[in-house]
């Protein structure tokens, strides 16, 4: 199949070197022509396992770039739109890109074509898309248009968009399902596992892919509602753990009792600082803004909001009350990224509590594998950079940990003590067991749980702290 992906960003990038691997040939449009020239020189923007991999195999044969939107759509039978939907200042999506590919696209139609938006929109987009394309002198048999919601997360994008839970494919017309049907046939059918070079499958999936055809309205209403339903899991286990602090009991072991119902299920169940991304936060308020102009007052998802923000607040209150004052205070901290494994930054919630501490006085060096560029870029010259997790540790008054990432998981306790001007570690992501770090010396404040104390003797500790000045 002759695939049109418009938009490199996320979306575009991984759906156009997934597509590829399942073997079609794929153009990938976009207007800005440098990104396209780092593209064509294999450069791939984004840290995404497996993507560089599929662009060394792909790039030039079955992967194509191309500024010229015209002659990609004409060329292709299918065009997924694939651009950005950023937030207004009233939360709702801005289509306007959406609307102007659509626009641009119109006198391409020569032959029957499918148009699928595979970006995040709201209900009702594909109407629009539909219309003004018509509006512009379309033949109404000579194209569908069609939603195809994505639910990659980033850091596993490449294998969730090759091992997905579902496939969910919202149509109109038969012709247009039939389409999309054969495109993604290698997964459905289950003939791309078989190939030799696939991707390998990760632990938890299952294959053949499900395909579920929907009606173009519920296909974009089903992405919405994903997303904001993953967003209330979230808030809604970062409320328990609140609940947990207040009487003493333990997030970990509520989590384990209401996850074991199948019901409910354990994933997406870890509380923290809350939930960040380019994806939740966004998508959330947005859904938001549509259920209102739908005539649906949806209370509930500003409730997720608040929580998810108060989030925030309340680790800023945890750090204070584990050091008194903050003004001075010099703080090591790990992670920068939204979530483990990506380098993305946008509304990560530990960039936020490193602006509020900033705010507060606080002389801050951070560490994380992948987004210290990215953070460099907002934070400037506020923060000191750390080539390592000791080395934001060394010195420091405190250690917090903002981001998930594995080896945050798995550092050395005794050497992190030494770093340690105290021995204080405030966890926002709950990677320790609060005993053990009692038992190495560490007083550990975490979510959701006690917060566990090492007593030390008055004379060792000043031995200790005087050592270190
Ligand atoms: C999300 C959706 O999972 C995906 O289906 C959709 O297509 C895009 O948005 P992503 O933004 O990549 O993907 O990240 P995800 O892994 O879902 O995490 C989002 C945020 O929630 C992160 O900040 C993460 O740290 C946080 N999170 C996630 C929690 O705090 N607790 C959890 O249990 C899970």
């Amino acid at each position: 199949m002759r695939i049109a992906v418009v938009g490199s960003g996320y979306v575009g990038l991984v759906a156009g070197a997934c597509f590829a691997d399942l073997g079609h040939e794929v153009v990938l449009v976009d207007n800005d022509v440098r990104k396209l020239a780092a593209l064509k020189n294999g450069e791939v923007p984004i840290h995404e396992k497996f993507l560089p991999e599929l662009f060394d195999r792909h790039r030039g044969h079955r992967l194509t770039f191309s500024d010229n939107l015209r002659e990609s759509v004409r060329a292709s039978v299918a065009i997924f739109i694939a651009v950005g939907t950023p937030p207004t200042e009233r939360g709702e999506a801005d289509l306007s890109y959406v609307e102007s590919v659509a626009r641009e696209i119109t006198g391409a139609v020569d032959d029957y074509k499918v148009i699928i938006e595979k970006s995040t929109v709201p209900v009702y987009t594909s109407e629009w898309i539909r219309k003004i394309i018509l509006r512009n002198g379309a033949d109404p048999d000579s194209f569908d248009v069609a939603s195809n919601p994505e639910f990659l997360r980033e850091g596993t994008a490449v294998t969730d968009f090759l091992f997905p839970d579902r496939i969910v494919v919202g149509c109109d017309s038969e012709r247009a399902a039939e389409v999309l049907r054969e495109i993604y046939a290698p997964l459905t059918s289950g003939t791309y596992y078989r190939h030799p070079d696939a991707i390998p499958q990760p632990d938890r999936t299952s294959i053949p892919a499900p395909i579920i055809v929907t009606s173009t309205k519920s296909a974009e209403l089903i992405k919405h509602a994903s997303n904001a339903f993953l967003a209330m899991k979230i808030s809604f286990i970062n409320a328990v753990a609140s609940m947990c602090e207040s009487v003493g009991a333990d997030v970990n072991q509520v989590c384990h009792g209401i996850g074991s119902d199948s019901r409910i299920g354990p994933r997406f169940l870890n509380p923290g600082i809350g939930y960040g991304g380019s994806c939740f936060p966004k998508d959330v308020l947005a859904f938001r803004a549509v259920a209102r102009e739908c005539g649906y007052d949806f209370r509930l998802l500003d409730e997720v909001m608040r929580i998810n923000e108060d989030q925030r607040d309340r680790f800023v209150r945890k750090v204070r009350s584990a050091l008194w004052t903050l003004r001075g205070k010099s703080l090591g901290v790990l992670g920068l990224a939204f979530k483990g494994g990506t380098d993305d930054i946008r509304e990560s919630p530990a960039i936020l509590i490193l602006q509020l501490l900033l705010q507060e006085g606080c002389k801050i060096t951070a560490y994380d594998p992948a987004a210290m560029e990215r953070a460099q870029e907002v934070l400037h010259s506020t923060v000191k950079f750390a080539n390592s997790s000791y080395e934001a540790a060394h010195g420091a008054d405190a250690l917090l940990i903002l981001t998930e990432w594995e080896e945050f998981a798995n550092l050395d306790l005794a050497r992190l003590r030494d770093e340690l001007k105290y021995p204080i570690v405030i966890d926002g992501r709950n990677l320790y067991d609060p005993e053990m770090m009692a038992a190495n010396g560490f007083t550990y404040y975490s979510v959701g749980r006690a917060a566990a104390r090492v007593e030390t003797p008055p004379a060792a500790a000043m031995r200790n702290s005087a050592k270190k000045a």
